[in-house]
């Protein structure tokens, strides 16, 4: 079994498990913790720590889902986390604090890599796009199963502001939205990706997708859309095998 830590830090919380990346599955309880507020970048690593210690980890690298567009285990955004991450070294901070290796990459980008591997996008030829409705709304391309990493559709210019503000989880809960007006509001979102990118199917993950049925009635059906099959375990998923090729290259 190929265990491997990875953690996936969110706008309210950051969780974490051990995965066996051979079958895409948890190998251990999935720890949570509140995600600190303000999120500033020490504290949210000391809650990483937590949990490294919780699973007892230390059997080095670690996999890290992070909320903003993260090259090279930089920080270059943050609009769903606080301002301070932007610039920030996050292998750099995490060494720092937790004594461990570790590989980062957008959350969203790490559920698009364990749908397209272990849920409904795997035997998908084309392009498929992972959108993952929480706070913010995340999302990963993908062509014939490779990544192009940082494609941000959630901060896509959209109405009045940009797209998350509509059509994400907290919109929902910010506009007190009926699950039918949020499905109304979701199939605009959806057409307007579509229009642009015309992809073979879209994945919707994130915690709302377990209620995938309270809204999916609203969605065209012309549009090849599906809920995550890893629902919200993907991040942590998809970051464990990240973490694990990142390691492997470096062997
Ligand atoms: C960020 C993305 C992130 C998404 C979900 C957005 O606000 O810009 O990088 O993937 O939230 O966390």
């Amino acid at each position: 079994m190929n265990a491997q830590l990875a953690i996936d830090v969110g706008a309210t919380g950051i969780k974490g498990a051990l995965v066996d990346v051979g079958s895409g599955s948890l190998i251990s309880d999935r720890i949570k913790y509140t995600t600190p507020s303000p999120a500033l970048p020490h504290k949210v690593v000391k809650v990483m720590n937590n949990i490294i210690e919780d699973l007892k980890w230390t059997d080095g690298d670690i996999g890290i889902g992070f909320p903003a567009v993260v090259k090279n285990n930089l920080c270059f955004s943050a609009s769903n986390i606080d301002e301070s991450w932007i610039n920030i070294d996050i292998q750099k901070l995490v060494k720092e604090i937790t004594g461990l290796n570790s590989h980062t990459l957008n959350d969203a980008d790490a559920a698009g890599i364990a749908e397209v591997a272990f849920g409904k996008a795997q035997d998908q030829d084309g392009s498929v796009i992972m959108l993952t409705l929480g706070s913010g709304i995340g999302s990963g391309l993908f062509k014939d199963g490779e990544l192009l990493p940082n494609v941000e559709l959630g901060r896509m210019i959209y109405r009045e502001s940009v797209a998350e503000h509509y059509a994400s989880n907290r919109a929902r809960k910010t506009k007190d939205l009926s699950w039918d007006q949020y499905g109304e509001e979701l199939n605009e979102f959806l057409q307007y990706v579509n229009r642009i990118f015309t992809p073979d199917l879209m994945v919707i993950g994130g915690g709302i997708s377990k209620k995938f049925s309270n809204y999916s009635h609203k969605i065209d059906p012309a549009l090849n859309v599906t809920d995550a099959a890893l629902k919200n375990n993907a991040g942590i998923i998809g970051a464990a095998m990240y973490a694990m090729q990142m390691k492997n290259k470096t062997v």
